[in-house]
């Protein structure tokens, strides 16, 4: 009987997904003893009666590299340790089904489990892992805040289309002689603001981990505008907030579901700037979910292969309790207890924000460059 490596993709989506789940097939698929089962929609596929356990084989992953999302479906509610039910009364409550999923992996003869998710996912294997479960983890994130991982694959279609978007905005923003604020996403990181900012030429780029000062952010915007023939573009991350201010969002407290979504950063900052007196035509975009879908870039394809070919390996090796990693533009392997909680934010004495200020966008808190030299 072949071995089985059951393979999860949890939390948000994210360009590559596919491209990882094809590389681990077709790597398996040169062993002779195992076979690839996906569970559908994270790990509720184990424990959903019925289970929706598909066998994933050469011919399912065939060309899916190419595509977004993830042909095996994905979520960011629930799962084993807060699994949602109602209870006699009927009122919703979470439940911990994680020792049942483990007796059910064991049922299903599935030895080993590659899980593929960001930070949320990642703690759900360390905690499978102490229970005794064969569990590897391979990180996505569009937001590149994982300290662990250089880089994971999401992050760069994510800037490609945050600096599309900025391109456009451009020439619309200075047919009309407007300020246009672009709010990426990156949660509590301001990674694809940073990059889609340099790509795309913004003159200011708002980030969380600059607060930014209104005033600066006006002074900035009116040196564009002033002959009212300018225009200038802002690129905003979600995350980011004023000096003495908080971030905007909302709490979201679901059964299955807590989280402090964010949103709205852009249209506060229209807001501010209108305060503070800013005289030209402000107009907002909300980038959203637009740069968590469509085709990855061949980056990304690239490093989720990669991703993909180890995760196998090292279950092969078994190498559990560990999650796939690049750094130093190699693929290694790092302790998931290591790798969750620990987060990539930008830096602010780094050479991008370095390079960003001297090519004159602002951070709006326009000081002159030296003063930031590391
Ligand atoms: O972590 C990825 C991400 O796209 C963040 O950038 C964003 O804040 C969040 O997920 C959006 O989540 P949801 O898909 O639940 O709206």
């Amino acid at each position: 009987m072949k071995k089985r490596c059951l393979v999860v993709t949890g939390g948000g989506d994210c360009p590559g997904l596919n491209a990882v789940i094809r590389a681990i097939v077709k790597r398996a698929s040169q062993e002779n003893d195992w076979e690839i089962v996906g569970s559908i929609d994270g790990f509720n596929g184990v424990l959903k009666d019925p289970r929706e356990l598909r066998v994933l084989s050469n011919r399912t992953v065939a060309g899916i590299h190419v595509r977004g999302g993830t042909i095996i479906g994905t979520t960011n509610k629930g799962g084993p340790f807060a699994w949602p039910q109602q209870d006699k009364d009927g009122n919703w409550i979470e439940i911990d089904r994680s020792k049942e999923m483990l007796e059910i992996l064991k049922e299903e003869n599935i030895s080993t489990v590659i899980n593929i998710g960001g930070d949320g996912s990642q703690t759900i294997s360390q905690n499978l892992y102490e229970m005794g479960l064969n569990i590897v983890g391979v990180p996505k994130t569009i937001d590149n805040d994982l300290s662990a991982t250089d880089f994971a694959f999401g992050f760069q279609t994510a800037v490609e289309v945050a600096t599309d978007a900025v391109d456009k905005l451009v020439t619309t923003a200075e047919s009309h002689h407007r300020i246009i604020i672009l709010e990426v996403m990156g949660r509590a990181a301001g990674w694809i603001a940073l990059y889609s900012s340099i790509a795309g030429g913004a003159e200011v780029c708002l980030i969380p981990e600059i607060p930014y000062d209104i005033k600066k952010v006006k002074e900035k915007v009116e040196e564009r505008t002033e002959d009212r023939r300018g225009f200038a573009n802002i690129v905003i991350a979600e995350g980011a907030y004023p000096k003495h201010g908080s971030v905007v969002g909302q709490e979201v407290d679901e059964i299955g579901y807590h989280n402090f979504k964010l949103g709205g950063a852009g249209i506060r900052l229209k807001q501010e700037l209108g305060d503070a007196g800013a005289q030209a035509d402000i107009r907002v975009t909300i980038l959203g979910h637009l740069q968590r879908g469509g085709i990855p870039c061949a980056f990304d394809r690239i490093l989720a292969t990669q991703f993909g070919v180890k995760a196998f390996e090292m279950v092969i090796e078994g190498k559990f309790g560990e999650m796939v990693a690049y750094k130093n533009n190699d693929i290694k392997s790092v302790p998931i207890k290591d790798a969750i909680n620990t987060y990539n934010l930008v830096n602010v004495h780094s050479n991008l924000v370095h390079t960003a200020r001297g090519v004159g966008i602002s951070f709006g808190d326009l000081k002159p460059i030296m003063e930031y030299a590391t």
